[in-house]
């Protein structure tokens, strides 16, 4: 499959294309599942219906052929309207290295929802390396850099129980047109 391939358009795509879409209701069981899988802390799949449901404009699946293998849940903090927080992004093995979760998180900023966003956040522990080299890559092909402070920390915040969680900014950036830099990524 080349990257070229992929599309957003509601048709139905050939074998093997990739299609980026606002999840739905029904997709919750099989988000939970991919996320279960993952390294990540798995939630409840109630909370992925509410992500499918009342976050859908912040949150995308990716879909290749009729499966979803990649996942980006976010949303727009109450008090910080130009801020996209990304929660998590997944993707599942078989479609790892091919630019899915960078493509996942621009997505997201070519949705109307989107449309005052321009500063980029998340949390990653030290040690994530993946993690921290997806937003680097984002924050390069936005033309913008990456700052990193301690924000929930593993004596303040989590009882001893769970990494220290780095605030990542990305940004500020213009919002970019529709899909010129995803396609670009
Ligand atoms: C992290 C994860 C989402 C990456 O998905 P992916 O689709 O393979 O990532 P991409 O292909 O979009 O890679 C984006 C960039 O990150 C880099 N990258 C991705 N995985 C990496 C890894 N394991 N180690 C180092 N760099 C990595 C890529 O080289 C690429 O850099 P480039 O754009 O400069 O070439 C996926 O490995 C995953 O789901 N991991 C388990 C869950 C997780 O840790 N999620 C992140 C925390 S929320």
């Amino acid at each position: 499959m080349h990257l070229a391939q992929i599309q957003t358009s509601t048709t139905t795509p050939p074998k093997d294309e990739i299609r980026f879409r606002m999840p739905e209701e029904g997709d919750g069981a099989q988000i939970w599942a991919l996320v279960k899988e993952s390294t990540l802390d798995d939630n409840s799949m109630y909370c992925n219906l509410l992500q499918c449901t009342h976050f859908a404009d912040t949150c995308a699946v990716a879909e290749m052929d009729g499966e979803i293998v990649g996942w980006v849940s976010g949303y727009i903090p109450p008090q910080e309207p130009d801020v996209l927080f990304i929660w998590q992004v997944c993707v599942s093995e078989k479609a790892r290295g091919r630019g899915l979760a960078k493509k996942l998180i621009l997505s997201l900023l070519h949705r109307p929802a989107c449309a005052e966003v321009r500063r980029i956040r998340s949390t990653i522990t030290a040690d994530n390396q993946a993690s921290w080299a997806l937003f680097g890559s984002v924050a390069e092909k936005l033309g913008t850099v990456l700052t990193r402070r301690p924000h929930f920390t593993r004596d303040n915040h989590f009882d001893g129980a769970h990494a220290t969680e780095h605030l990542v900014t990305i940004g500020p950036f213009e919002q970019p047109k529709p899909l010129e830099v995803v396609r670009a990524a």
